[in-house]
């Protein structure tokens, strides 16, 4: 190992070690809490969500403040302290960082709740972290889902909890792979094929949206654009560990991270089932082109 990785290998450590020690202690005081859930659930939500805003602004300082992981924001200014249902690209778990940028700033880091895959139960610590907060946590299978979902949906529309209820619509991580095989289905089911973006699932953001719009507090879907650049590379973002461990992420490394928000009102989107598909499959072309214009923008200098 060269003198320089061993630097930076030590440097990791010592600023993932204390986080992941408070992300023990996050999950000790979420195990705590939970017999309490039934009796008192408001409270456990605040003091949940008070938890968990402690652990992810942490991370957020290890990669903005330490390692230098400069993020520009573009789009609407989001009001302080709305619930909101949040939708987004996925291209890698900087996405992370990028969705947690927006959260802090419009004060609603603490209510985050993700969409997350039930594999990521059994990630030790991570996991179950997720679970006890009460994350909707589901498989690919929106009806075996349900149960799930009104349990979740529940807390935000009977409870009125804050809440942004975050999903990465595209259900898996951009590659190019992938996108190879989006642009057959696209062909083959006479579907335009969005740049830069694999297709997205509607039948979650339907569901999400149909539920949620009965409750007066959540207000507007935040489409959430994410764009990495990397030498002239674009979509290239750096790795965990790199992103946890590496100083200079955007000066010397060299990594650009831009996020974009739009805020619709829920008042503006299709009433039915169908309408709403076809929105989220428009949105996703002029996000597409979106991120295009960025590509050009960032090969330009
Ligand atoms: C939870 O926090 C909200 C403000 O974010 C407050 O209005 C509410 O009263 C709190 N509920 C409990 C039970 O602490």
């Amino acid at each position: 190992m060269a003198i320089g990785d061993l630097f930076t290998f030590v440097r990791g450590l010592l600023l993932v070690v204390p986080w992941a020690l408070d992300l023990v202690l996050m999950d000790l005081i979420l195990s705590f809490l939970l017999p309490f859930s039934s009796f008192f659930p408001n409270a456990v939500y605040n003091a949940s969500s008070a938890v968990a805003f402690v652990n992810w602004n942490w991370i957020q300082c290890i990669f903005e403040v330490f390692n230098g992981g400069k993020i520009t924001i573009s789009g609407d200014v989001l009001p302080e302290g709305e619930s909101a249902i949040v939708i987004s690209n996925h291209v890698s778990w900087t996405d992370f960082y990028m969705i947690q940028a927006l959260a802090v700033r419009a004060g609603m880091l603490g209510r985050c709740r993700w969409f997350a895959k039930l594999e990521l139960r059994w990630v030790p610590l991570l996991g179950w972290g997720i679970w006890a907060m009460g994350m909707p946590m589901v498989s690919r299978n929106w009806l075996q889902d349900k149960k799930e979902l009104d349990r979740v949906f529940a807390g935000v529309v009977v409870k009125k909890w804050p809440t942004w209820l975050i999903s990465f619509s595209e259900a898996t991580r951009y590659t190019t792979e992938k996108y190879e095989l989006a642009r057959a289905w696209c062909k083959e089911n006479k579907k335009p094929l969005p740049k830069h973006l694999l297709y997205p699932r509607t039948k979650g953001f339907v569901t999400t949206v149909q539920h949620l719009r009965k409750a007066p507090h959540v207000k507007a879907v935040y489409d959430i654009t994410i764009a990495y650049g990397h030498n002239h590379k674009f979509l290239e973002a750096p790795a965990i560990w790199e992103s946890l461990s590496c100083g200079g992420l955007s000066s010397s490394r060299g990594y650009k991270f831009h996020v974009d928000v739009k805020r619709i009102p829920l008042v503006d989107l299709p009433e039915d089932d169908a309408g709403l598909a076809k929105w989220l499959e428009a949105r996703w072309i002029e996000k597409g082109d979106f991120l295009e214009a960025k590509r050009e923008e960032w090969a330009r200098n």
